[in-house]
């Protein structure tokens, strides 16, 4: 089993790329299905979760040509098949947008209940809403999710809760539809107007996606498109978080700063440096961090996928700071693991209260999801002494070469795969 092994105590300095949006791919890939012609895509991130999306679409019989490792030609002439359940798409949440993409293009699909990180309950019911309300009928038979429509038509929606998923889905279902959809309370996320923007690229007429009203005007049919995604909000602020943590000096290069002004926020408060330019955005730490307090929020507030990120910063942080998740009732399970490098931090329900301390050590851990595998990951390299990360395949779902990326900015970090390999690492690395 392929494990980390990190050894702490070095600045991270200099320039990373920073690849394309992982949750705007997937709901793009998901989008390319709904025409008969060909769609281009560029930009797409080599994880393990665009990977399964991809092995889904062609498992029904799209066409998948890859052109290059992040470019791929996709299309949806030759689908047979409108049932998708193997194995791997159980394991990844966004297979709920292959519900939405073949109801609006064939009006039936049957798609596997999705799995995903296990931060908390998270159920779809605003997704089922959302196609109830179109016209179609949902019914869950033999683990999978079954919509059926005779025809769509355009409707209101008002979503109970800001979801991102059930923005996306609805959009797919109600592109092709027949008359408006108009989705009240939508998510305003990046990859909530970077799904639009493709949709539209590909013929369809949706307005109003970044804000809380999305208007979509149905069109017969959607047409192929050359599109590149846009860059990966999460993976950006990882690394701006990573260079807080290690007294570093990082760019993150090829990104837009205005989706990442909530978290340069952070930095700022937490006393880095934050300097923007037009695709790039540099974070300096010198000294100390200060403590904080934050809660996560929908678009544009503080993400929940940056939560853990922020937490093990605060961990290394001058004074108490509290963290408060909003979104997903479950996702402090990391710290039982931080608590094993030195951490102090209590959680109280969707609390935690972080006490911070001068540093941490390193200890045998597990990543428990793929966020808080990865600030478990940035917490080791700014740990003292080699710290072991088990269960490094929830982070590859979401990062592509994280460990290759982090060694070209002076981290310590290689994969080992025995414990052979890992005596070798710990003799090299002194
Ligand atoms: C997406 C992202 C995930 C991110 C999350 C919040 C993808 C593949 N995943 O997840 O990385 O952490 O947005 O930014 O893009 N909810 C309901 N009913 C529903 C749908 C959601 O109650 O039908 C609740 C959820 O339990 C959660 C909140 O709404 O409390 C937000 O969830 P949502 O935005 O839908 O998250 P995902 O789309 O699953």
């Amino acid at each position: 089993m392929e494990q980390y092994a990190i050894k702490g105590g070095n600045p991270l300095v200099g320039e990373v790329e920073i690849g394309g949006a992982k949750n705007a791919a997937l709901g793009i890939l998901a989008a390319a299905i709904m025409t008969d012609d060909t769609c281009m895509v560029e930009n797409i991130p080599d994880v393990r979760d665009t990977n399964v999306m991809l092995q889904a679409i062609e498992s029904i019989g799209a066409s998948v040509n890859r052109k290059d490792r992040h470019t791929c030609e996709i299309s949806g002439r030759n689908i047979v098949d409108h049932t998708i359940d193997n194995d791997y798409i159980k394991k990844i949440r966004a297979s709920y947008y292959l519900l939405g993409a073949l109801l609006g293009k064939y009006k039936k699909a049957r798609v596997s209940l999705p799995g995903g990180c296990n931060i908390g309950l998270r159920p779809i019911d605003q997704h089922i809403k959302g196609f109830k309300a179109l016209g179609a009928t949902v019914r869950i038979e033999h683990g999978m999710i079954v919509a059926e429509a005779d025809s769509l038509k355009g409707a209101h929606i008002y979503l109970d809760v800001v979801s991102v998923g059930a923005t996306i889905n609805i959009m797919l279902a109600a592109v092709m539809a027949e008359g408006t959809t108009i989705i009240e309370n939508a998510a305003k996320e990046p990859h909530v107007v970077d799904v639009a923007n493709f949709l539209n690229t590909m013929g369809g007429s949706i307005k109003g996606a970044g804000t809380d009203v999305i208007r979509i005007k149905g069109v017969p049919r959607l047409h192929g498109t050359n599109y590149m995604i846009i860059p990966d909000q999460i993976e950006a602020g990882t690394f701006m978080f990573a260079a807080a943590l290690t007294k570093g000096d990082v760019t993150v290069k090829n990104v837009i700063p205005k989706h990442l002004e909530s978290i340069s926020a952070k930095l700022s408060e937490l006393g880095c440096q934050v300097e923007e330019s037009d695709d790039a955005v540099r974070v300096v730490a010198t000294r100390q961090l200060n403590h904080t307090h934050v809660k996560t929020l929908p678009y544009p507030g503080f993400p929940t996928d940056m939560q853990p990120q922020i937490t093990v910063a605060l961990g290394l942080s001058k004074g108490t700071s509290i963290v408060t998740e909003s979104i997903f009732e479950n996702r402090f399970k990391y710290v039982d693991e931080l608590t094993r490098m030195g951490a102090n931090i209590k959680v109280e329900g969707n609390t935690a209260i972080i006490d911070g301390v001068a540093r941490y050590t390193g200890a045998s851990i597990s990543a428990p999801d793929l966020r808080a595998g990865a600030a478990l990951v940035i917490a080791a390299l700014a740990a003292e002494g080699v710290t072991v990360i088990d269960d490094i395949n929830f982070i590859q779902r979401g990062y592509e070469d994280f460990h290759l990326k982090l060694q070209s900015l002076g981290g310590i970090i290689e994969i080992v795969d025995s414990e052979k390999e890992l005596q070798k690492f710990r003799l090299k690395t002194g």
